[in-house]
C-alpha cells in the first residue's frame, strides 16, 4: 500500500455477479452464489488485515424475495451455513457481526442464529462486518422518517431540531462512518437500492470482476484506486 493516502475507514460492496458466474461454466445459478462464499471469506480477511474498521455486505436486499424459492432458500440456507462455520474464525480475527435491513422479515431461525453471533462477536471486535440483510436504502429512510415521526408526536423530539445527524442516528447503520468505497462487481452501472443515504460523498469502484472470481489482489486494487482518489466533497480541488 503507498503510504501517505488514507486507506478507507468503511468499504461497501455490492456483491453481484454470481448468476453469470455459474452460467458461463453451465452451472446452476445456486453453484455461483456458493463459490461467492468463498469471496465472502477472502474479502473479511483482507479487509481485516488491511486495518479497514468497517466492512458492509450487500448480501440480500428487498427486492430479491422475487427470486425463486429455490433461490431464496439456497441464499438463507448459505447464510446460516455461514453463520455456523465462520464464527470460531470471526472469534479468532476479531471480527464483530452487525446487520442492517429489515431483520424481522427474515426467517426466525436465522434471526436467532443472527443475534447469537453478534452476542459472540462484538465484545472486544476490532472490525465490523455489517452484513446487509433484506435491506432496501428507500424502506430504510421510510423507516428513519416514521421513527422520527413517532417521536415528534410523543413530544420527544422538536421537529425543528431534526438534521442530518437526527436523521442519521435513525438509520439501521446508526454508529457507523458513512462508507468511504463502494465497490460493486460484476460492472452493473447502478446502485440498485443500497444505502442511499450513506454514500453521498462515497467514492464509487465499480469492477467487471464476477463475485466469485473477486480475490485478494482485486480487492486491495480497489484500495489503491481508492488512494488515488482526489475526495473533495464540493469544495475546490487542489
Ligand atoms: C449476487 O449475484 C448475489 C445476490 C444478489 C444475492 P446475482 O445472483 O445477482 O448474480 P447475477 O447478477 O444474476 O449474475
Ligand atoms: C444487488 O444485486 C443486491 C445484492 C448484491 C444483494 P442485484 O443483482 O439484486 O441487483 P440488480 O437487480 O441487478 O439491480
Ligand atoms: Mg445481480
Amino acid at each position: 500500500m503507498p503510504k501517505g493516502s488514507p486507506l478507507p475507514k468503511h468499504v461497501a460492496i455490492i456483491m453481484d455477479g454470481n448468476g453469470r458466474w455459474a452460467k458461463s461454466r453451465g452451472l446452476p445459478r445456486v453453484m455461483g452464489h456458493q463459490a461467492g462464499i468463498q469471496s465472502v471469506r477472502t474479502a473479511v480477511e483482507t479487509a481485516r488485515e488491511m486495518g479497514i474498521q468497517v466492512l458492509t455486505l450487500y448480501a440480500f436486499s428487498i427486492e430479491n424475495w422475487k427470486r425463486s424459492r429455490l433461490e431464496v432458500a439456497t441464499l438463507m440456507n448459505l447464510l446460516d451455513e455461514y453463520l455456523s462455520k465462520e464464527l470460531p474464525t470471526l472469534l479468532k480475527n476479531q471480527v464483530g457481526l452487525s446487520v442492517i435491513g429489515r431483520i424481522e422479515g427474515l426467517p426466525a431461525k436465522i434471526q436467532r442464529h443472527l443475534k447469537e453471533v453478534i452476542a459472540k462477536t462484538r465484545p472486544g471486535a476490532k472490525m465490523i462486518l455489517n452484513l446487509a440483510l433484506n435491506y432496501g436504502g428507500r424502506a430504510e429512510i421510510l423507516d428513519a422518517v416514521r421513527a422520527i415521526g413517532e417521536e415528534v408526536a410523543g413530544g420527544t423530539l422538536n421537529a425543528g431540531a431534526i438534521d442530518e445527524t437526527v436523521i442519521s442516528r435513525h438509520l439501521y447503520t446508526r454508529g457507523l462512518p458513512d462508507p468511504d468505497l463502494l465497490i460493486r462487481t460484476s460492472g452493473e452501472l447502478r446502485v440498485s437500492n443500497f444505502l442511499l443515504w450513506q454514500i453521498s460523498y462515497t467514492e464509487l469502484y465499480i469492477t467487471p470482476t464476477l463475485w466469485p472470481d473477486f480475490k485478494r489482489e482485486h480487492f486491495v486494487d480497489a484500495l489503491l484506486e481508492f488512494q488515488r482518489r482526489e475526495r473533495r466533497f464540493g469544495a475546490e480541488g487542489t
